[in-house]
């Protein structure tokens, strides 16, 4: 067995996130820009790279395998990669194979993935009002979603939608999205809004909707109690005593989760991001194409884990955005 990867600061990195495509056909208002450019399609890592790259984590111990983009599920060819990854699931060295994605094309692909042996997918939903979806996502239509979902659950997959805390835009929703969760028997996890890219005139303080606050809103109508499950991401769980449902939070701003941290993001052009929040990365596309010898890459992805920083830097409880970072979310893929 070669020796797993244990950055700086003694966490074992255990789950990686692979962005396949920096490419989306939505242009979400806290994500993108309206005009995005995109990196020619040479850039990117092949398919087979991609399987090279992931193949050689998961020698290294990674157990948790997450594909996002952009949106993972434009990328050309993409079921090819998943139906190959399934043969780690096979062997026992993979526990999860899954994508976070914004469900438009899952009524294409929901049956493959299942077969591809993905069992679970978050897709990212911030409102269940037509209008406030075309607005939020500027490209997306809802039904197209929701068709995505319908089809999801159909094959067998477990769901669990995403949603971004939004001041003034879905605050009203909360209930709306917790009881759509509770009757369609999906999870719900939501996300505080991160400085992350330029988004032009939209401005994060204004978007920022604590999950402390959130989370009393919730109080005010069940019972909510603390839950020990864990999924291995940076989720904290509860469950709605009157529904049974379990709600996620993850806290970037208001509690920071960085001390548990094991996970890594690669990007579709093969640059190792270790954590979100900060703008260090290392190239792994130049080591991985030098040599077909798995050692020099292996020996750049060690390297890589050793700059691993303690944990990000997001601040805005001085009434101003600190920490930011220039990328877009797109970039890592969350
Ligand atoms: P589960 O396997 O369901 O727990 O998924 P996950 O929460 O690991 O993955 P998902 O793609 O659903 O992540 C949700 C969001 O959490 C991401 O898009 C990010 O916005 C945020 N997130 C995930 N990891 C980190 C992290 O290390 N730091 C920060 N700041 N945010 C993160
Ligand atoms: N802050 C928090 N979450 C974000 N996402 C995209 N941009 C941001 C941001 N600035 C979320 C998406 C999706 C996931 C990949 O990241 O809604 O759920
Ligand atoms: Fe696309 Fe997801 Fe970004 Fe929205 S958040 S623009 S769906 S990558």
């Amino acid at each position: 067995m070669t020796a797993p990867l244990i950055d700086p600061f003694e966490r074992a990195i255990r789950y990686l996130r692979v962005s396949v495509t920096d490419r989306c056909d939505f242009r979400c208002v806290y994500c993108m820009s309206e005009n995005m450019t995109f990196l020619p399609k040479k850039d990117l890592l092949t398919l087979e790279e991609l399987d090279r790259l992931c193949s050689t984590f998961i020698g290294l111990g990674v157990e948790k395998l997450r594909i996002t983009g952009g949106e993972p599920l434009v990328r050309r060819d993409i079921m090819t990669f998943f139906n190959a990854m399934g043969r780690h699931l096979d062997s026992g060295a993979l526990r999860e194979l899954t994508l976070t994605t914004n469900g438009s094309q899952l009524s294409r692909f929901a049956k493959d993935l299942y077969a591809a042996g993905v069992r679970r997918v978050n897709v990212s939903l911030d409102t269940l009002d037509e209008t406030k979806f075309a607005e939020v996502t500027r490209w997306g239509r809802l039904p197209q979603v929701m068709k995505g979902l319908d089809a999801a659950q159909e094959a067998g997959l477990r769901v669990k939608l995403n949603a971004v805390a939004l001041k003034g835009f879905n605050e009203g929703e909360l209930f709306d999205l917790q009881a759509f969760c509770a009757g369609r028997d999906m999870d719900l996890t939501f996300i505080e809004v991160m400085p992350m890219g330029d988004i032009g005139n939209e401005d994060r303080l204004d978007q920022y909707w604590s999950l402390k606050d959130l989370r009393a809103r919730l109080e005010e109508r069940f019972t909510v109690t603390d839950m020990a499950e864990r999924s291995g991401g940076p989720a904290r769980y509860v469950r709605l005593e009157q529904t049974g449902q379990k709600i996620g939070f993850i806290t970037p701003l208001s509690h920071n989760f960085c001390e548990s941290c094991n996970r890594v993001r690669i990007t579709c052009t093969g640059e190792i991001y270790t954590c979100l929040g900060q703008e260090g990365h290392s190239d792994l596309r130049a080591p991985l194409r030098s040599s077909p010898d798995d050692a020099v890459l292996e020996d750049a992805i060690r390297k890589a884990i050793t700059l691993k920083p303690k944990g990000h830097d997001f601040d805005y409880s001085r009434q101003s955005v600190d920490g930011q970072v220039s990328r877009h979310m797109s970039h890592t893929g969350g």
